[in-house]
């Protein structure tokens, strides 16, 4: 039996509980990995809320695309991991239902598992992938993000925000950060942003126009959408290109028609299923780690047991960076 979290309606972080269920062995290509630590993401609370693209199956629905820990047993046909490797995990194809990782052991497919060199300790391994695979996908390969680019990230202090203000600055690219109020701008200085906007202030335009000699940020890497997305694609210089991977506001967002204009709508599914952009993305961001001019912020961390405060905590708003689950073996 292994403590998995699971839920039996949609509904407030309280419909989560952990509770012990079988854990099968590992069929062909399949690894069995003892979980050590599960990064959080804004997509599991919609999941669990019932505001995801797609709904859960219900009930006994699991939750959780991102864990790093070691493995335990392999199945017949796999040759790239042994018992004993340090690995991350990064589910996300298939329903969340069915491969969600928070729990103590998962089994999953072993195209979800990634090397996790010894001094990548669990907590950054299970931290950083999801993230950073999304940054890089939409602004390296999409983008073509290049020095000099000004490159606008709204809800900058996102795990995915912090995720590509320093990727911009590996780049020799300028980030320009957005978040809703000032709470949080000393902590996106210390981040990389080279400059801090808040929504709260207004004209959003005039002030990127102010910061990028009148041109507008080449990039803009929004996961907001909802009613602002007009006027954000304002932002955007001429030529440049507006990548939307999220809506947190839930309301109706409407085409902007400042043309001509890039709108991408990107998914971290469009690396994953190309073989030679994981492997770039990797290869970059194993790269940036190693200089540690990429290096996942860890806001807060939880114990698997405290699941509920953890999604709590990550719908409070007030982190910058990831939420990171620990499970005690
Ligand atoms: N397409 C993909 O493949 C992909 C991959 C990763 C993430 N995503 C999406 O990206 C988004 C961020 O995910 P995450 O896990 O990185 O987020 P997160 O770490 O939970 O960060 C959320 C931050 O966004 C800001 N925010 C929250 N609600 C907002 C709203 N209604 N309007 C404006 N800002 C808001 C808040 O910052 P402030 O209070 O400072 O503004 C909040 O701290 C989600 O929508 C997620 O689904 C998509």
């Amino acid at each position: 039996m292994t403590r998995t979290v699971l839920f039996d309606e949609v509904g407030g972080p309280e419909v989560l509980r952990v509770v012990d269920v079988p854990v099968a062995d590992p069929g062909p290509g399949e690894v069995l990995v003892r979980v050590e630590a599960i990064g959080l993401n804004r997509a599991e609370a919609l999941f669990r809320s019932g505001g995801y693209y797609y709904p859960a199956t219900l009930p006994n629905s699991r939750l959780g695309s991102e864990a790093a820990g070691v493995v335990e047993a392999v199945g017949p046909g796999v040759t790239d991991h042994r018992p004993g490797d340090t690995v991350s995990v990064l589910a996300v194809s298939g329903s969340m239902s069915d491969r969600g990782v928070y729990a103590e052991r998962i089994v999953v497919s072993a195209n979800d598992l990634l090397h996790r060199p010894a001094e990548v300790d669990a907590v950054t391994g299970a931290a950083v992938w999801l993230s950073y695979l999304t940054a890089y996908g939409a602004l390296v390969e999409v983008g073509r993000m290049a020095p000099g680019d000004h490159v606008l990230i709204t809800a900058a202090s996102s795990a995915a925000g912090v995720a590509a203000i320093q990727m911009a600055n590996h780049v020799g690219a300028v980030p320009i950060a957005v978040t809703r109020t000032d709470a949080k701008r000393d902590r996106l200085l210390a981040a990389g942003a080279a400059h801090v906007l808040t929504t709260a202030e207004g004209d959003l335009p005039e002030r990127v126009r102010e910061l990028t000699d009148g041109q507008g940020a080449r990039l803009v890497f929004d996961p907001v959408a909802g009613p602002g997305l007009a006027e954000l694609a304002t932002t955007v210089a001429r030529g440049g290109m507006l990548i939307v991977y999220g809506w947190l506001d839930t309301r109706p967002a409407p085409l902007p028609l400042n043309w001509p204009l890039h709108i991408v709508g990107y998914g971290l599914n469009l690396l994953l299923e190309d073989e030679g952009q994981r492997r770039r993305g990797e290869a970059f961001i194993n790269a940036g780690l190693r200089a540690g001019t990429l290096a996942p912020i860890v806001d807060r961390t939880f114990d698997l047991v405290d699941i509920v405060e953890a999604h709590r905590y990550l719908e409070a708003n007030n982190q910058l960076g990831k939420i990171v689950v620990t499970v005690q073996h």
